[in-house]
């Protein structure tokens, strides 16, 4: 407990009548519970924090939150193989704000070196795959099909991760990409609040937050404008996807063209899920012919999680998310209002740091396929797992999505493409514990490897690049 304030004006002021009262509007009067421990400066701050609240927003969607939790789900569907597409051609938006707890690094995730031959990180294969993706398109430019203009990039950090992102980026120069087609933005926060919807406090004088979810992506896309800003430049269509996946096909043309193709206005990629208790979330119909969306695995009964399809002898829940999205821009113009006048966030039980220690609450959190069912029309869109799907989620040691575990996906691919590519492998670990990189600069999905690869042997582990 901290000694109160020996201030005379200090203990004496009171706090603002107009603040407390709307604070008891809604319940939350006990962040001022710690007033008169507090010095003048950190009653500033304080108020500040309070004021910097939207209290009635915040207030409705908790109550929304809590209420929808107690609520049966409607009975979910599996989704027919026949409505998932696996063929089409493929084709930015990267969802980096979350804090990475279980990587346990203080970076942001996006920085982290998996442990590549080349050292690099996750946020350069990205940009060097976008980089890649340009030089093929100029290239087609020249012969003469279409007009080529560089690949924007949005990415979306929380006040967690905006700075040192920001400093990654510029230190790396970019990776080689123009500063201007990098844009940052940031998700927004909100309260983490206790089991009876009370703000749990951080510090005497600040309320404990934590980012709004992936999915706060469609309030912050409204909020900063630059749904406004991408329509100016000419962009029709949004690649969103998670950081934290070393194969993911950055502005996958192919995805893309699938996309076009089928004319929705939302779309994801899926992988079939490894195995009954795989920790993915899945994606399902809400009721017979409803939407599409997604049932995390903590919310999919064990029973149906192991159902199997009689007819195909496969999982009958199997289709992962794997956090790999496409939009419309029409339909990002809309969706925030619906998902905001719903206000139906996602409780995550955590340990939150506040005043009286770890304090068990919730982080209330949106989700990026929360969208699915506000959207028009929908489509799946099945990829191979060991071609687009290496995540990496928990720090080396664990048992699965770790680093290492996500380098040697790496590996393993890239040395397939070499193979078929017409090169040669030695490697003085057995190899399938080691394999080699192509650099992204090289390939952007195994095209175009023959002339460095064809006839040439490669000593595994390395990289092959220009
Ligand atoms: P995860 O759900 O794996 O969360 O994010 P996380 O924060 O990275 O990791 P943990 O759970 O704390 O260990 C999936 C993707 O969504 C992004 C992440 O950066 C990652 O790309 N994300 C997550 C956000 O952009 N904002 C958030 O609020 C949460």
């Amino acid at each position: 407990m901290r000694e109160p304030v020996m201030d005379n004006n200090a203990t004496s002021s009171p706090p603002p009548q107009s603040l407390l009262e709307r604070l008891k509007d809604y319940g939350q009067e006990d962040a001022f519970a710690l007033w008169d421990e507090l010095s003048p400066e950190e009653r500033e701050l304080l108020v500040k924090d309070i004021e910097s609240i939207d209290l009635p927003r915040i207030d409705r969607i908790t109550r929304c939150s809590f209420r929808s939790q107690g609520l049966p789900a409607a009975a979910i569907e599996p989704v027919p193989e026949s409505s998932v597409s696996t063929d089409g051609k493929l084709g930015v938006l990267l969802l980096s704000g979350g804090q990475g707890t279980r990587l346990g690094s203080s970076d942001p995730k996006g920085c982290f070196n998996i442990g590549l031959p080349s050292g690099k990180s996750l946020f350069q294969l990205q940009a060097e795959r976008i980089l890649c993706l340009q030089r093929l398109a100029s290239q087609s430019v020249n012969e003469g099909s279409t007009s080529f203009k560089p690949i924007n990039w949005y990415i979306m950090t929380s006040p967690f991760t905006d700075e040192p992102t920001r400093k990654f980026f510029e230190s790396h120069k970019y990776f080689g990409l123009e500063p201007n087609q990098v844009t940052f933005f940031q998700q927004g926060t909100i309260p983490c609040v206790s089991k009876d919807g009370r703000f749990i406090m951080e510090t005497p004088y600040r309320v404990a937050k934590s980012p709004d979810g992936n999915g706060g992506v469609y309030s912050a896309l409204k909020y900063s404008s630059l749904l406004e800003d991408m329509s100016m430049r000419g962009i029709k269509f949004l690649d969103c996807y998670g950081v934290d996946n070393a194969l993911v096909r950055v502005a996958d043309p192919t995805f893309l063209g699938y996309f076009i193709d089928k004319g929705v206005s939302a779309a994801a990629k899926v992988v079939r899920k490894a195995y009954p208790q795989e920790k993915v979330g899945v994606f399902v119909r809400r009721g017979k012919d409803g939407p599409l969306s997604v049932v995390e695995y903590s919310e999919l009964d064990p029973s149906l999680a192991s159902a199997i399809n009689q007819q195909t002898g496969r999982l009958r829940f199997c289709w992962s998310n794997v956090c790999l999205h496409m939009f419309t821009l029409d339909f990002l113009n809309q969706v925030a209002n619906g998902l905001e006048k719903d206000s139906i966030y996602h409780l995550a039980e955590k340990k939150i740091p506040s005043v009286h220690g770890q304090t068990v609450g919730y982080k209330l959190e949106q989700f990026i396929f929360d969208a699915f069912p506000y959207a028009p029309s929908t489509a799946l869109f099945e990829v191979l797992r060991e071609e687009e799907f290496a995540p990496v989620k928990n720090a080396n040691g664990s048992n699965f999505d770790t680093p290492d575990s996500a380098r040697l996906l790496v590996l393993r691919l890239h040395a397939r493409w070499v193979v078929a590519a017409g090169g040669f492998l030695t490697h003085s670990v057995p190899l399938y514990a080691t394999g080699v990189e192509v650099s992204p600069l090289c390939s952007y999905a195994g095209e175009n490897l023959e002339a460095t690869c064809r006839g040439r042997t490669f000593h595994a582990p390395c990289e092959i690049s220009y």
